[in-house]
């Protein structure tokens, strides 16, 4: 049967106010190209924060603007689904609070209380059965030690590891990390052909 994928791509928002948020430099190249590179393979439905791309011919989008919104779309399509990739920078931290109104700077303390967001991929982790999981680590350091840790630590069958400078990059050069303990160096590559290598392994795990 062919692979029902859900890819995630792109950054989250997460506000303090009606008109400000966290975020960060995402800009979702890498998460939109695995969705177009997926397609010939089978159906393919794309979790996408706000990003200026513009989506994948074939493919449903589902677009959210929170890890909160993010998690519910993910969550509520998981059994359906046979790979899930998760591209997405999700944001880790939210404001404790959403003012209702904008925040004027007269009357701010200038301290900000956060709160850790839903950690998606490990509560996928969780629920996982037939579903192939694939990660992604952004790092600025220790690129290797903290991939393995949050392969093991969220239960995936692949990891994508890459340096946090491929952020708003049209290229990237990823190290793939497997849960039987491979690993493999890919070259510097556009992010179409990244994606389209990291398919055809993904298509070969379900082998
Ligand atoms: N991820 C997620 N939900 C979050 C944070 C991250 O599903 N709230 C996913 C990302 O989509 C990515 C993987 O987890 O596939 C690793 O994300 P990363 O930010 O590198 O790791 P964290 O678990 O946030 O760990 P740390 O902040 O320590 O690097």
């Amino acid at each position: 049967m062919k692979p029902r994928f859900l890819i995630t791509a792109g950054p989250t928002r997460e506000f303090l106010d009606p008109i400000r948020f966290l975020s960060n430099r995402s800009s979702g190249k890498m998460g939109y190209a695995l969705a177009r590179a997926a397609r010939p393979y089978g159906t393919v439905t794309l979790v996408s924060g706000p990003v200026a791309l513009k989506p994948p011919q074939g493919v449903t989008v589902v677009a959210v603007t929170t890890a909160q919104e993010m998690a519910e779309a993910v969550l509520k399509r998981f059994d359906e689904t046979d790979v899930i990739i998760m591209a997405a920078a999700v944001c880790d931290f939210r404001p404790r609070r959403v003012a209702a109104r904008k925040i004027k700077k007269d009357g701010f303390s200038g301290l900000l209380e956060l709160v850790p967001t839903v950690d998606i991929l490990a509560a996928l982790g969780k629920r996982k059965q037939h579903q192939i999981l694939i990660g992604f680590a952004a790092e600025t350091n220790d690129l290797e030690s903290n991939a393995r840790e949050k392969l093991r630590r969220k239960n995936l069958d692949l990891i994508v590891a890459n340096d946090a400078s491929a952020m708003e990059s049209e290229t990237n050069r990823v190290t793939l990390f497997y849960r039987d303990g491979r690993v493999e160096r890919l070259s510097e590559m556009p992010k179409t052909r990244v994606a389209q290598a990291i398919l055809r392994r993904i298509i070969a795990l379900r082998t």
